[in-house]
């Protein structure tokens, strides 16, 4: 697909076929991740390839954050939730993908350093939604899983010296949401132009 298209065609999908993911297509997609821009060429991300029973109990976890969030909030539209019943829904089997995709980074004792991986790692983590929407792939970066950071880290045996920077599903889409509408679509707040 045409770059500038496939930015603006991608979406965070929630709801995913049971179709499998190929290996090979995980791997390209961890492949041009892996090709993101880094400070300090550190390279700081890694990735836990989740599937089977794994994202059950992933579910678990994140279905009781939603829990919570849902019964003192009313959605009324995050994304594409537009109800608290089709966020619970999403959230009891990550929308049923076959695969979960976590990316992680080593814990630092200096902030800027940790920033500057968080920064890494998410160039990472948008290098690989875009290159699964050019390969008809759904993903949703999430960071509501990490209400339970330490849950995770238990449920999938994750070092005490690593971090979770972010979960996606992954999966060919059931359905393919409407684009939510950006915030000042034609950029006259976002931009300041100092000539
Ligand atoms: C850092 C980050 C965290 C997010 N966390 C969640 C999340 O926990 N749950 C969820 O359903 N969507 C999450 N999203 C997806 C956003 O809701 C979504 O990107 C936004 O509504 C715009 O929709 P679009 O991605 O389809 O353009 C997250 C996105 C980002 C970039």
């Amino acid at each position: 697909m045409e770059f500038f298209t496939l930015v603006k065609s991608r979406r965070s999908v929630r709801k995913y076929k049971t179709e499998p993911v190929s290996k090979e297509n995980i791997l390209k997609l961890l492949d041009c991740a892996n090709w993101a821009p880094s400070a300090s060429n550190r390279q700081p991300w890694e990735f836990l390839v989740v599937s089977g029973a794994w994202i059950k109990r992933l579910s678990e976890s994140y279905r009781d954050i939603v829990e919570k969030f849902t019964s003192n909030v009313k959605i009324k539209n995050i994304g594409n939730i537009a109800s608290n019943k089709a966020f619970l829904r999403f959230a009891s089997d990550y929308g049923s993908a076959p695969v979960v995709v976590v990316v992680l980074v080593k814990k630092h004792s200096d902030p800027k350093e940790a920033k500057a991986d968080l920064e890494s790692a998410s160039a990472a983590m948008e290098n690989f939604v875009l290159a699964a929407a050019n390969l008809g792939l759904g993903t949703c970066w999430m960071t509501g899983p990490l209400y339970d950071e330490n849950g995770l880290h238990d449920i999938l045996s994750i070092q005490d010296d690593k971090e979770i920077v972010a979960v996606t599903p992954l999966g060919y889409p059931e359905d393919t949401p409407k684009p939510v509408p950006r915030k000042d679509p034609n950029l006259e707040k976002k931009i300041i132009w100092l000539e």
